[in-house]
């Protein structure tokens, strides 16, 4: 049985969590929840990053020290993750002695072996900002970017990580290994990186400048890059070069769960670490969309996000969770709304699961005394469901370990749907009336046995209402793979309970129905509607324009689409977001002279595939006969993101 070594990022402690932490932490509890229905031993690790300049900014100010600004935030983590009935094995905190021992030993071991070295770093900064930038960060010659202020030419001593050297074989690695890094899409984006050459990375910064940060054992005037100690906690947590038995128990067989958005730092500057340090990477990087406030990615520092706290004790954690897995594909980002949560709650917990697990047990509370009813002869369409709800096992088991939960829920979600159509075509109330206790035992049978596949199907995902679900049923609550697949396991004769409200039905007020008219009470009043305008031919009211986003977008890079003439594949900052744009512009411009132009995209544009890349937008231009230019935006510091209209 193979080990299953399952991790989240761990958080910065700057601010509270939100909704994107709780899905990656709800996504690492899900997964490993079902391996361990697989029998096989898991380990689930989380914890919180609390070093660098952004803890001590915050902590700046509140006026308080860093190490109190983390003690009081990570308290937040705990707390929702046990609010969200998250049950990890673990919880590293990078302020721990166990962790900064480990990251002084191994950066002592590789500045030993001269994979760590110090040299001068040559750059502008700008004192007011603190922050390095090249030559051509700069605007109007020595003007810092962000403020516009004058930039001092600094030189200033640093430790170097010989990044380089590996890239080469992280390129040939990920060719190699088609599972390192999911969906596949990523591992294209990242060999789309690596074609530049690869830069050393710099692991320190002078105390002088920044303080809170684990000290470098060989230089005490510098700590270390925060992400350089974070990435080590992964193997810290699990001991690393104290514990080298439980080590080799969980590494290599370790599943990294990310966000898109530090995509880089775990697929490029993690396994060339670990290859300096001589292990091996982790067998899977998989990297999630984001989930966005309309189009806007979630984030602290866009003020835009969802409370997960409130989510869970307004509608119920176990929905929450659900919500969370169901609706977002893997990979792609996914608009939260609380009208979509609760539409799909209404649809698919309160209707199809709750209307099922409703009438199956009062129909057995109330024609068999509260027992599970002996089947008598199965009929074909008896036979078809439970394959079907049998399948389902199987495809949950192949979903979890592509790491596509996603679809083994959608596939449950079939199987109770056609239960409800079975239902509907077996009639069992009509057999009731007519006293037709054989079939009828039959048909509740078959109900009840796919209510127990079901309820244990999706007990990773809702502990808590499955358990509910499956004791009323009288099956076990904490059942493995192969309890679920022994067919006909539900046993005739079990005593079952009723099940009140397992998903009731949340009400929108539009939706509620109205209450019955008293006879003397004053006519409703019906606000009058506001007339449509009529819209000349040809044209379109100021609504339908504002349907098309349009926003600026600055080029960051840009390289032609192998055996094609007209194709480029952009990556371009659309303010806090990344994205990538596939335009067939090549015959126009060569990708070096784009890089660093601000133009304007469609920003709404439903997402679609050209020769297979993933293509999120479109670029505007202008054409005329055979010319081509793209629209841009005529300042050369203006930000990305900006709505345009
Ligand atoms: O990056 N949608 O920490 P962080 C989906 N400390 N997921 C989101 C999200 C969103 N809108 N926002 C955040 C760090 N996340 C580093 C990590 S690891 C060695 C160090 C989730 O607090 C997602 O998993 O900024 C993302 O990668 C992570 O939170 C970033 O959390
Ligand atoms: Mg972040």
């Amino acid at each position: 049985m193979n080990p299953f070594y399952i991790t989240t990022p761990i958080y910065y402690v700057n601010d509270k969590p939100h909704i994107g932490h709780s899905y990656t932490t709800i996504l690492g509890d899900v997964i490993s929840r079902y391996h361990k229905m697989m029998g096989e031993p898991v380990w689930f690790l989380t914890g919180t990053d609390e070093h660098g300049q952004k803890v001590q900014k915050a902590a700046d100010e509140k006026g308080i020290s860093p190490i109190q600004q983390c003690d009081e935030t990570v308290v937040r983590y705990q707390e929702l993750w046990k609010k969200l009935g998250i049950n990890n094995d673990d919880f590293i905190r990078t302020t721990q002695e166990r962790h900064t021992k480990i990251v002084q030993k191994i950066l002592q071991d590789l500045y030993d072996r001269d994979l760590i070295y110090k040299a001068e770093y040559n750059g502008h900064y700008c004192v007011p900002c603190e922050r390095f930038f090249t030559e051509k960060d700069l605007v109007d010659g020595n003007l810092c970017p962000d403020c516009k202020r004058p930039t001092n030419t600094i030189v200033e001593s640093n430790y170097f990580f010989r990044m380089s050297k590996y890239q080469e074989w992280l390129i040939d690695y990920i060719q190699t290994h088609p599972d390192f890094i999911k969906p596949a899409f990523r591992a294209n984006e990242t060999l789309g990186f690596l074609k530049k050459p690869l830069e050393d990375l710099c692991i320190s910064r002078p105390k002088a400048r920044l303080s809170w940060g684990i000290e470098l054992p060989f230089d005490k005037d510098y700590v270390c890059y925060v992400w350089f100690d974070a990435l080590i906690n992964y193997i810290s947590a699990i001991g690393y070069g104290v514990n080298d038995e439980n080590f080799r128990k969980w590494w290599p067989e370790c599943h990294h769960l990310i966000g898109k958005d530090i995509l880089t730092t775990h697929t490029v500057y993690w396994p060339t670490m670990l290859k300096a340090i001589g292990i091996e990477p982790p067998k899977t990087i998989l990297a999630h969309g984001w989930w966005l406030s309309g189009r806007d990615k979630m984030s602290k520092s866009a003020g835009n996000v969802v409370n997960p706290m409130d989510m869970a004790e307004k509608y119920g954690v176990d929905a929450f969770r659900y919500y969370l897995l169901a609706e977002m594909t893997l990979g792609q980002d996914s608009g939260f709304t609380e009208e979509s949560f609760i539409n799909r709650y209404n649809s698919d917990l309160a209707n199809d699961l709750g209307n099922l697990a409703n009438r199956a047990i009062k129909m057995t509370v109330r024609n068999f005394d509260s027992k599970i009813p002996q089947p008598g002869k199965f009929e074909e369409l008896d036979i078809v469901l439970m394959n079907k709800a049998h399948l389902s096992i199987k495809t949950m088991e192949s979903m979890i370990r592509s790491l596509q939960p996603d679809k083994g829920i959608a596939e449950v979600m079939n199987v109770i749907r056609a239960t409800n159509r079975y239902m509907e075509q077996t009639a069992p109330w009509t057999l009731a009336k007519e006293g037709n206790l054989e079939r009828l035992a039959t048909v509740l049978y078959t109900a009840i046995e796919v209510l127990r596949i079901v309820g244990g199907t999706l007990s990773p995902v809702m502990p808590e209402k499955m358990a509910k679900l499956l004791s009323s049923i009288g099956a076990p609550v904490d059942c493995t793979f192969s309890d679920l697949e022994s067919a006909g396991s539900s046993t005739p004769g079990t005593q079952i309970t009723d099940i009140d409200g397992l998903f009731p039905r949340i009400m929108v007020e539009k939706e509620a129905a109205p209450a019955p008219a008293k006879k003397q009470e004053k006519a409703p009043v019906i606000k009058e509607k506001k007339p449509e305008p009529i819209v000349p031919e040809g044209c379109i009211t100021i609504t339908d324009f504002f349907k098309t986003e349009l926003r600026t977008a600055k080029i960051l890079a840009a390289e032609p689409v192998p055996k094609t003439e007209k194709l480029l594949k952009l990556q371009l900052e659309v303010g806090e977001e990344q994205r990538q744009i596939v335009a067939g512009i090549a015959l126009f411009y060569k990708p070096e002279e784009l890089i660093g132009k601000t133009v304007v995209i469609v920003a709404n544009l439903m997402p679609a595939k050209l020769r297979g890349i993933e293509s999120n937008g479109m670029l505007l231009a202008a054409s005329a006969g055979d010319n081509l230019k793209l629209v841009t935006i005529d300042a050369p510091d203006f930000p990305s993101g900006a709505k345009i209209g």
